[in-house]
């Protein structure tokens, strides 16, 4: 590194016609001396805030977003001639972060595994295109979620993309009302994010996981997935559920209706646990929205929701029998863990429903009814058992009682005796 001191200077790339240097150096730059003399926010600030960016920690000083002379120490440090761009603009970015990370051959001496397509997916996104087609400064460039001094990886906490974050950092133009008057869109999916499941996963649970918008809107490429992908998207961690969507008479004529997907019963932002009463015809269930009673599919949901309900209390019974035999301190552990194989049919005939084929859930509904009958026998067995044996303790404690009895009477038989005899 020492060596690469004063080459900073020296090794040039050109970022719009401007020369600015690339490589890392350690010296402590004029920029840094003179900048952070200034105890105000906007010239003194991105000093203080910049000991904590990734860039510093890998050696890169402010030349290299802004260039200008490192070296000089008075004002012409900031000459033009000598590279300096001054504060980037928004389309600029593109360049100015892109000449590093869009580099495969530059950024591989840093970290080979670092994607380099940020700048090329972000043209594509929503974003991009309305910037750069429009010059619509108001969408997110790489600065509004990267905030240009405080630059730090996803995996640190405290950065503006860590996943406990990203709801944030989107939210705030995202959730902005005023901020996104003049656009057609909702601002809600900040405030419906933070209800769902995935989001009381990621935050309560911890689990990593779980999806932020940036796991289903891409990092760069942010857009609205478009209705034939949501499959996808949710595809990604759902992978069962896809497969069987995709093979189903929904997934086309939901692609020709334009029917979003999985987000047709389950929303996209505010996406709740799933329960069975989502299943059939009856209140509260998402096949209603589109099927009667009376037709095909109708039936079919009604059927379905038969049979999972069918397991469901197979399942139950078996477990209140055997609950009721443990609580009576009968050995029922083996019933109990073969019953989990019925509870493992349960989630199979659920996620079966995604076939939207009676067949299929009927497989999974049959192979836990019979795990759970068989458990039940096997709680009765029990409780059988347990009523012979409590049957058994009354015989006897009934004879040892007539026993005592007996005693007694005999003892009060020769105690009138002795008592004669003094
Ligand atoms: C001798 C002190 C000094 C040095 C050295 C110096 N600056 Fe500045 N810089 C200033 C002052 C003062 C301003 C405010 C000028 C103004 O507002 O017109 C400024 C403004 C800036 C701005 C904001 C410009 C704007 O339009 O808002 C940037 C960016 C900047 N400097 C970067 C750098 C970089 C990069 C270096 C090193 C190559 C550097 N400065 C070196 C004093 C300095
Ligand atoms: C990774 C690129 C990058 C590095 C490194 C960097 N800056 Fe900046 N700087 C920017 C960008 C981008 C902006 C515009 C910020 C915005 O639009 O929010 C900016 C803005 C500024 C401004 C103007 C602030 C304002 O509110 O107008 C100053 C002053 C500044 N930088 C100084 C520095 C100094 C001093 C350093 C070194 C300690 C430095 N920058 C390092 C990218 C960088
Ligand atoms: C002079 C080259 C250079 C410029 C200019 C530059 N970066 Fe970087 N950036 C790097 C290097 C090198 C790393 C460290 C990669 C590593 O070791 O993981 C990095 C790391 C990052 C990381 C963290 C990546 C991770 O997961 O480790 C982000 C985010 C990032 N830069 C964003 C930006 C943004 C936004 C801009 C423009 C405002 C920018 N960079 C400008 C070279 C640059
Ligand atoms: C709309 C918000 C947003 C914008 C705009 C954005 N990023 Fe990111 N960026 C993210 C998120 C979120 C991540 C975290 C991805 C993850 O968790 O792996 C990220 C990660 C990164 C990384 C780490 C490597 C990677 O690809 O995961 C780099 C480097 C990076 N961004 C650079 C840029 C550059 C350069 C720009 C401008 C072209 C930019 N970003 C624009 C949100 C954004
Ligand atoms: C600086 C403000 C800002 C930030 C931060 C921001 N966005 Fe945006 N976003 C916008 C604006 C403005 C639009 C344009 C609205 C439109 O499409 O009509 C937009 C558009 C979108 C669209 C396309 C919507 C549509 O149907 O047209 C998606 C999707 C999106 N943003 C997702 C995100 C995600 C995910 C993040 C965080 C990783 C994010 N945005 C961060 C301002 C922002
Ligand atoms: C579980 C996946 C998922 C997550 C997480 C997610 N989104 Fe979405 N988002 C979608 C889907 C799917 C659509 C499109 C729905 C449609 O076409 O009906 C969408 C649409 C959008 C749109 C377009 C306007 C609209 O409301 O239809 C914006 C903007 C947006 N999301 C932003 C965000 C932001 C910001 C976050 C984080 C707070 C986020 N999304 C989290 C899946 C997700
Ligand atoms: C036509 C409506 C519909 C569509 C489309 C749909 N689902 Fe479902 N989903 C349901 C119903 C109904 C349930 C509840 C089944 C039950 O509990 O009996 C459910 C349950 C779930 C569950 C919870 C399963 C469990 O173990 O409790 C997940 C996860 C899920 N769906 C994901 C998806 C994904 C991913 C997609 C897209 C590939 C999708 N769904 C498409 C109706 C739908
Ligand atoms: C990045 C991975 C990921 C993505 C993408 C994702 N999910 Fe999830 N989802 C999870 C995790 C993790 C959970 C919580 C654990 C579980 O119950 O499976 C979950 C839970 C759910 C549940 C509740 C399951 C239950 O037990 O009741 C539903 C429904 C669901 N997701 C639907 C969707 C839909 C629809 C999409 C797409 C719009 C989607 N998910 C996208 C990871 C993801
Ligand atoms: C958004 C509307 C919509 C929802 C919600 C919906 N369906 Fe459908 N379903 C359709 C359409 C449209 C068809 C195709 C009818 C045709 O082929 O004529 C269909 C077909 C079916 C079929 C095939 C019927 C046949 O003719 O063979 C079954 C089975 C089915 N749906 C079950 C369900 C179940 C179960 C649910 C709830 C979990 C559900 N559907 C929810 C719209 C929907």
């Amino acid at each position: 590194m020492i060596a690469l001191r004063h080459v900073s200077c020296a090794s040039l790339l050109l970022v719009g016609g401007l020369a600015v240097p690339v490589l890392a150096q350690q010296s402590q730059e004029s920029c840094v001396t003179c900048h952070g003399s200034f105890s105000d926010a906007r010239l003194g600030g991105p000093v203080r805030a910049y000991t904590e960016d990734v860039h510093a920690a890998k050696g890169f000083g402010c030349v290299a977003c802004h260039g200008g002379d490192a070296l000089d120490l008075g004002m012409t440090a900031m000459d033009p001639a000598k590279g300096y761009v001054g504060v980037p603009g928004r389309e600029e970015l593109l360049l100015v972060c892109g000449r590093c990370h869009s580099s495969a051959g530059f950024m591989r001496r840093y970290n080979p595994a670092l994607r380099v397509d940020q700048v090329a997916e972000y043209r594509t996104s929503v974003h991009g295109e309305l910037l750069l087609e429009r010059g619509d400064e108001r969408v997110a460039t790489c600065v509004d979620c990267h905030p240009a001094h405080a630059v730090k990886p996803p995996s640190e906490p405290t950065s503006s993309v860590h996943p406990l974050n990203v709801a944030e950092t989107c939210g705030r133009c995202h959730a902005d009302r005023d901020y996104m008057q003049s656009y057609a869109i909702s601002t809600d999916q900040h405030d419906k994010y933070l209800l769902s499941i995935h989001w009381e996963k990621l935050s309560v649970e911890g689990d990593l996981g779980a999806p932020t918008c940036n796991d289903c809107h891409g990092n760069h490429g942010a857009s609205p997935p478009g209705v034939t992908w949501v499959g996808n998207v949710c595809g990604q961690c759902h992978s069962v559920m896809a497969e069987l969507f995709n093979k189903s008479r929904h997934s086309q004529v939901f692609a020709m209706l334009g029917n979003p997907g999985c987000a047709t019963c389950h929303g996209n932002h505010e996406i709740k646990p799933a329960g069975d009463e989502m299943l059939g015809i009856g209140e509260g269930s998402v096949c209603g929205m589109c099927h009667a009673p009376t037709d095909a599919g109708g039936m079919a949901a009604a059927e379905m929701r038969s049979l999972v309900d069918s397991l469901k209390f197979a399942h139950a019974v078996a477990d209140s029998l055997l609950s009721k035999a443990e609580n009576a301190g009968m050995e029922v552990s083996q019933a109990q863990f073969e019953l989990s194989g019925a509870t493992t049919a349960l989630i199979n005939a659920r996620t079966g429903v995604h076939s939207f084929a009676v067949d299929h859930v009927r497989e999974a509904v049959d192979e836990g009814v019979e795990v759970a009958l068989s458990a039940q026998a096997r709680g009765r067995s029990a409780l059988g058992d347990l009523r012979f044996r409590r049957l058994g303790l009354a015989v006897s404690v009934g004879i040892i009682l007539i026993l005592i009895a007996g005693l007694v009477f005999k003892i009060r038989q020769l105690e009138p005796a002795k008592a004669r005899q003094t």
